[in-house]
């Protein structure tokens, strides 16, 4: 028995060893372009600077532990490190690119259920503030995460993840705000730390309490702000469930008042402010985040020459949501005058059962080509190191450069970068890789034959997955 138990030890620390030893390098060859690649890294990207993306042709990009640690030309390659690299620890991306994960800066992907019956309302005719007056939108959604419990919700917002990660997101930020009362919103945040810890896509959290009046409160939206300000940020930011702070500025909602008594309780907590802003009406809430140096404004469907004007010289990062504006039929933000006004832009999925129930990010970056009338390199720049910024990790992500986090895809064999975007309801991700691994963690069909015969294959996946 205890030779069996030995034996077995034996082949356990084994695997660990071949995990650790087989991942902690990673060399990815022949790429054909290697993009967003950065030899002094940038915060974020404005202006006409948006539709340059630096690519480099025939690339190698070397992993170590995790972080980008090298990257260039193949020819640089042969010169220099490939000697002392072993064939298992070598990905060949001959005819593929190699993108930085998308940072999907914007998500309210921890709900319960779905809301396709509000979506047949909306073809009747049906505006979004009419089914949000009849109890439907949000308040809908609140009822539905009520009645949910929380190992349920972590289960259906982990499938969103696997899904969202294998459609090319490195990083995501998750916002509470259907819960409305203490008790819900803890519950939701207590997921989105779940999905923290278990993931290892990077995950930002941000308290939304003030999403919606709550129907207990109907009529008396004062009160629940207080609510708000008193009895959840309090014990929100006590229990660390939060990087951010955000309420819902608009027209039927909060009001630039609310918005800013909660963004100030919000700071003496050290959340910074991300405010949803402008989408249903010239609400005032881009001003207010600029005020307020929020990190960005979101939406921006109604968005002038004022509201440019308040970006403009501001650290707050314009963030438009076209898969929501596309979803609810509402007129597209005004991307180009941004850009052309000086402008960064940043683009997320705003992924939630409502107003956006997809979290693909490649869909984003076709929809702000052909709806906002973004070149390719803008809407890459828009989905990497801008929505990287707005969510605080453009230091870490967003683009190929050393010492970054290596979340990277590799493409399916594509003619080029501009293919992405246009080939819009094509599947073109083949390869993801997290933190330095493959995700899921299963041999590639790129990894060289003779890397998984015998010695060098890597182990399989730790059973019942994460
Ligand atoms: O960003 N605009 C406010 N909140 C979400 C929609 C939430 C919902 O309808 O469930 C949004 O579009
Ligand atoms: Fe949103």
């Amino acid at each position: 028995m205890e030779i069996i138990t030995s034996f077995f030890n034996i082949c356990y620390l084994r695997q660990i060893f071949l995990r650790l030893y087989t991942y902690m390098r990673l060399l990815v060859k022949n790429i054909k372009g290697l993009i967003q690649t950065e030899e002094k890294p940038r915060n974020k990207v404005c202006g006409k600077d948006m539709s340059v993306i630096p690519i480099i042709s025939d690339a190698y990009l070397l992993i170590e532990n995790g972080l980008i640690s090298d990257f260039g030309t193949m020819e640089e390659l042969k010169k220099g490190p490939e000697k002392s690299i072993k064939a298992h620890e070598a990905l060949d991306a001959s005819g593929r690119f190699v993108f930085p994960s998308f940072c999907d800066s914007h998500t309210h992907l921890v709900y319960a259920g779905s809301r396709e019956i509000e979506f047949t309302d909306k073809i009747r005719g049906l505006s979004y503030e009419e089914i949000a007056k009849r109890g439907g939108g949000i308040l809908n959604s609140a009822k539905k995460l009520h009645d949910t419990s929380e190992d349920d919700l972590f289960e259906q917002s982990a499938a969103r993840i696997n899904e969202i990660i294998s459609q090319g997101t490195g990083a995501v930020e998750i916002k509470s705000g259907y819960g409305l009362n203490l008790d819900d919103e803890l519950k939701m945040l207590r997921v989105i730390k779940r999905i923290k810890d278990n993931f290892p896509i990077e995950v930002r959290s941000t308290f939304l309490g003030a999403h919606a009046v709550p129907a207990d409160y109907k009529g008396r939206r004062e009160k629940y702000v207080d609510v708000v300000i008193n009895e959840m940020i309090p014990v929100v930011a006590a229990e660390e469930l939060a990087d951010y702070i955000d309420v819902f500025c608009d027209k039927g909602f909060f009001t630039m008042e609310d918005t800013e008594r909660i963004l100030m309780a919000g700071m003496k907590y050290g959340l910074r402010a991300k405010i949803h802003a402008n989408e249903l009406d010239y609400s005032g809430g881009v001003q207010t985040g600029t005020k307020y140096n929020a990190l960005s404004v979101d939406h921006l469907e109604r968005s002038g020459d004022k509201e440019i004007e308040s970006l403009l010289g501001s650290e707050t990062m314009p963030t438009l949501l076209p898969g929501s504006a596309f979803f609810l039929g509402l007129p597209d933000p005004p991307a180009r005058r941004m850009i052309d006004a000086g402008l960064p832009v940043a683009m997320a999925s705003d992924y939630n059962p409502g107003s956006s129930p997809s979290g693909n990010m490649k869909l984003v970056m076709s929809l702000g080509c052909i709806r906002l009338k973004m070149l390719p390199e803008e809407v890459i720049n828009a989905v990497t190191i801008n929505s990287a910024y707005a969510m605080g990790l453009s230091d870490t992500h967003g683009s190929i450069a050393r010492g970054k986090v290596a979340n990277v895809f590799i493409t399916k064999e594509i003619p080029s970068y501009e293919f992405m975007p246009y080939a819009f309801g094509s599947d073109l991700i083949e390869t993801v890789i997290l933190k330095g691994e493959e995700y899921p963690p299963t041999p590639s069909s790129l990894r060289s034959e003779q890397a998984l015969k015998g010695e060098d294959k890597p182990p399989n996946p730790p059973e019942g997955g994460l």
